[in-house]
C-alpha cells in the first residue's frame, strides 16, 4: 500500500517548461516531480498549470489516474475554480495541496520595480492563500488535510538577486504558519520546503548551465534534484509526519548551516 492510497492531491505548478536534463525525455522541475512522486505513492493527483499543454504531460506520466486543469496563479478567480475542479476530479475528497507555483526575478532594492513586485506578490503568495483559502473548506469537512509550501532558501536568507523574491518566499512562510496554528486543533497540517540548489528546468532556463559551480558551494558538493525535493514533500504531505505542523524543512545540501568561508581558507 502506498502512503497515498485513497488520497486526492493537487499541485499547482505541476508543468515544467525545460530544458531538460542531458539525456531526459521529460524535463523535470520541482512541481512535476512532485506530481509524480505522489502518484506514485497511490495518490491521485491534480495538476494546475497555466500552460496546459505541459500539465498534460505530466499527468501523461502519472501511475494513477490524473486531472490537467488549467490556472494562471495571478488570477484570483482562476485560482479558487482550479480548486473546484480539483473537488470534484476527487469526488468530494482532498486530501494535499502542494503549492508550488513561484515567479522569481533580478531586480534588487534599488532597481526594484512596481510591476515585478506585484506578479511575485500576486504568484507566489497571494496564489497560494487562495488556494489554500478555497481548499480548507473541504479538507475541514474531511477533519484532515496537508499543505506543502514551495519555498526557497531566499525566504529565510538574502540570495542578494531580488527583493521581491525575497520577500514574497518570507510571506509565504507567515501563511504556511498560520494555517499550521489556526487550523492545527482540526485536523490541518501545514509546511514549506525551502529550496536551495537545485538542478530543476527551473535554474537551467534563468541560470543556464554551470550546475557544478553551483554545486560547488554546497557542503554536500552537489545541486540536489527535483526527486530529491518531491520527497522530502511527499514527507510533509504524508502521514509520516502526522505531528509535524508550522515548519520550514530546509532542503538545501547544508547551505544554511554553513559558515561562509573563502574558497582557500585553511582547513
Ligand atoms: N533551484 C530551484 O529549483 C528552486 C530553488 C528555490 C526555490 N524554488 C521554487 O520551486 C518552485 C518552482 O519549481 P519548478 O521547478 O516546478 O519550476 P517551473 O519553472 O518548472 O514551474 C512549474 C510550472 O509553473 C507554471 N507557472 C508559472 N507561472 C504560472 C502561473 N502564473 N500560473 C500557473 N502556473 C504557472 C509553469 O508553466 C511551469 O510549468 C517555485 O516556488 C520556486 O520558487 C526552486
Amino acid at each position: 500500500m502506498g502512503r497515498f492510497e485513497g488520497k486526492v492531491a493537487y499541485v499547482l505548478g505541476g508543468g515544467s517548461d525545460g530544458p531538460a536534463r542531458p539525456g531526459e525525455e521529460l524535463p523535470m522541475g520541482n512541481g512535476r516531480a512532485i506530481a509524480l512522486r505522489l502518484a506514485s505513492e497511490g495518490a491521485r493527483v491534480v495538476v494546475g498549470d497555466k500552460d496546459r499543454d505541459r500539465a498534460e504531460a505530466t499527468v501523461a506520466h502519472l501511475r494513477t489516474p490524473g486531472l490537467a486543469v488549467e490556472v494562471d496563479a495571478a488570477d484570483p478567480e482562476s485560482c479558487r475554480a482550479a480548486v473546484e475542479e480539483a473537488v470534484r476530479f476527487g469526488e468530494g475528497r482532498l486530501d494535499v495541496v502542494v503549492c508550488n507555483v513561484g515567479v522569481s526575478g533580478r531586480e534588487p532594492a534599488k532597481v526594484q520595480s512596481l510591476e515585478d513586485w506585484d506578479t511575485a506578490n500576486d504568484v507566489n503568495v497571494r496564489s497560494h492563500w487562495l488556494t489554500a483559502q478555497a481548499a480548507l473548506p473541504r479538507m475541514l469537512a474531511q477533519g484532515q488535510g496537508a499543505f506543502v509550501f514551495i519555498g526557497s532558501t531566499a525566504g529565510v536568507l538574502s540570495s542578494r538577486r531580488s527583493l521581491s523574491y525575497e520577500a514574497t518566499k518570507a510571506a509565504q512562510l507567515g501563511v504556511m504558519r498560520h494555517l499550521a496554528v489556526r487550523y492545527g486543533g482540526r485536523g490541518i497540517r501545514s509546511n514549506a520546503v525551502a529550496l536551495g540548489n537545485i538542478d530543476s528546468a527551473l535554474v537551467r532556463r534563468e541560470f543556464g548551465e554551470g550546475g557544478a559551480a553551483r554545486g560547488s558551494v554546497v557542503p554536500m558538493g552537489r545541486e540536489g534534484t527535483p526527486e530529491e525535493v518531491a520527497a522530502a514533500v511527499a514527507f510533509l504531505a504524508g502521514d509520516d509526519a502526522s505531528y509535524v505542523t508550522g515548519q520550514n524543512l530546509l532542503v538545501d545540501g547544508g547551505v544554511s548551516a554553513a559558515w561562509p568561508t573563502p574558497p582557500n581558507a585553511p582547513a
